[in-house]
């Protein structure tokens, strides 16, 4: 991994990891919820198998998982992540300048829904991880910007327990269409993985 983004990376794991322990005093809002390390890697890992060049993320915050994505995608990638939180905006953006991947990144400042619509082009990998009530409408609008053999994956299936009910009902939309294969992995907070069948 490039020295610049690993640096990036590690210091917002350790902050992460503080956050999920519930050792540090954070600004309601400001959490970042970001995935887990080993998520990344698991993505990383996904967008290299597939040779996927071209992302699209829906829940930026402080641009952890965008990291990942900048790092496996590398310099001829191209990202596009929507954030409603200027707050959150002006950190991801400065960490995306911090670890010298700016120039691949578009942060979309909005509401995901009126941003999703407006959004063209076709992408390789999607990542919903935004409020989770709209996630199946989410869905529905990605399908048909992901190209064929490309993979749409899910944060949160499995913890945390709150968001279950929603997630199960995400689950079961996903696996009632016809051109997709899906499954969850219990890696993390629990993903899942849905490729588009060509
Ligand atoms: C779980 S965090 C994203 C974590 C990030 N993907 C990571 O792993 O580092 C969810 C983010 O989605 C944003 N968000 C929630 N609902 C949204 C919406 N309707 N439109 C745009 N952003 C939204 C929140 O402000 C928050 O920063």
């Amino acid at each position: 991994m490039d020295s610049r983004v690993l640096r990036v990376i590690s210091r917002l794991d350790r902050q992460s990891i503080i956050e999920r322990n519930g050792k540090a005093r954070i600004a309601p809002g400001q959490e970042m919820l970001a995935i887990t390390a080993d998520t990344g890697v698991f993505f990383s890992i996904l967008l290299k198998a597939i040779k996927g060049k071209r992302v699209l993320e829906i829940g930026t915050s402080a641009g952890f998982s965008t990291l990942w994505f900048a790092d496996a995608v590398g310099k001829k990638g191209k990202i596009m992540t929507i954030e409603e939180d200027p707050l959150k905006v002006e950190r991801a953006r400065d960490n995306f300048r911090q670890a010298g991947v700016d120039k691949l990144i578009v942060i979309k400042r909005g509401v995901a829904l009126d941003v999703l619509r407006t959004v063209k082009g076709k992408f390789d990998f999607v990542l919903l991880d935004a409020d989770k009530e709209n996630i199946i409408k989410y869905f529905d609008l990605v399908l048909p910007l992901v190209r064929a053999g490309g993979i749409i994956a899910a944060d949160n299936m499995l913890f945390p327990p709150h968001y279950r009910p929603m997630m199960k009902k995400y689950a079961r939309h996903v696996r009632s269409k016809r051109d997709v294969q899906s499954v969850t992995v219990p890696i993390g907070m629990g993903e899942e993985i849905t490729i588009k069948l060509p």
